[in-house]
């Protein structure tokens, strides 16, 4: 009898404990009849016993060290023909196509089950954080620069420069994807582009295997009437200095006045006056 090949593909993120599942529903099996081993499928490897469970007992002598005490059948449901594994702390060299192979020892071994598992590994980045030029200073024409970086994800990310004011694509002027010493990745991107008087750009990091897009953006303070958050934190912040600019202007207009009345009162009575305030 040939048996079909489930194949199920998962996504684990890194240091997550994982199950890998591997579920037969026929008919009742002994546990003490039975072999379920485990194993890596990609040919490569030279290590492939990942668990095995033998006449209803673990069985470690051949199991890969990779894998000592990182794997565990599920005990409780065995009887109900659930072989899945449970894999500890998944790390990128945890990617591989996982293979559970069911046999039954009666007058002969026959194989009575198996599944695939592809097991991908992923992590979120970080929120990108993305710097450009100083938003009210009057660059337009000027070649402006732009950054955007990101980290502590896997795997490679994609990374889109978009220009908001009409959704288009920019291409980055540079991209530097950096491999971490913990297998993650971090990235750093730039884009040099012509300043205009209302730009607003986004930085946007993709994921492809988590389907996951983490943004920044970039809004230009519009040179006549703020209407984003950031130009509205200029104006309060130019409301401010207008205030204190008010104040020490009066401040230096009374000294003036003083020195002026001053040196009016010591041309008149040049004696009189000399000891007062003006000194
Ligand atoms: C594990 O299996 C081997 C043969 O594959 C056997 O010699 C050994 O006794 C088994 N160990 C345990 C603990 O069952
Ligand atoms: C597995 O765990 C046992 C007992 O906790 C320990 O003695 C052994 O060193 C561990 N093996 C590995 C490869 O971590
Ligand atoms: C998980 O695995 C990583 C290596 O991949 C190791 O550095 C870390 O100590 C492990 N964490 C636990 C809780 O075992
Ligand atoms: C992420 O954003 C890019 C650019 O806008 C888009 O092409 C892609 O489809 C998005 N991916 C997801 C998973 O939303």
């Amino acid at each position: 009898a040939t048996i079909a090949l489930e194949k199920k593909i998962i996504v684990s993120k890194l240091g997550d404990n994982t199950t890998l599942s591997c579920i037969y529903r026929g008919r009742e099996l002994h546990l003490k009849n039975l072999r379920v081993y485990w194993q890596i499928a990609d040919d490569q490897e030279e290590c492939t016993v990942v668990h095995a469970l033998i006449s209803g007992q673990d069985n470690e002598s051949e199991q890969c060290i990779h894998f000592k005490n990182r794997t565990q059948l599920f005990w409780d449901r065995l009887e109900n023909g659930d072989f899945s594994l449970l894999l500890l702390n998944v790390s990128q060299s945890d990617e591989h196509t996982y293979k559970c192979v069911v046999l039954e020892k009666a007058e002969y071994t026959s194989m009575v089950h198996q599944a695939e598992v592809v097991l991908s590994l992923a992590a979120s980045y970080s929120q990108p954080i993305l710097s450009g030029p100083i938003s009210n200073s009057d660059s337009t024409g000027e070649e402006v620069t732009f950054s955007c970086r990101s980290g502590n994800g896997y795997p490679e990310p994609n990374v889109y420069w978009i220009n908001k004011t009409d959704n288009s694509h920019l291409p980055p002027s540079e991209l530097m994807i950096i491999p971490n010493n913990n297998g993650t990745y971090s990235v750093f991107s730039t884009l040099k582009v012509k300043a205009t008087s209302n730009m607003q750009i986004e930085c946007s990091i993709e994921n492809k295997i988590l389907h996951e897009n983490l943004s920044a953006n970039y809004t230009q303070q519009k040179q006549s009437n703020g209407s984003s958050t950031e130009s509205h934190k200029n104006l309060k912040k130019n409301g401010r200095g207008a205030q204190a600019a008010g104040i020490i202007s009066v401040v230096i207009l009374i000294g003036i006045l003083a020195v002026v009345i001053c040196w009016l009162r010591r041309r008149n009575s040049s004696k009189l006056v000399s000891y007062t305030v003006c000194g």
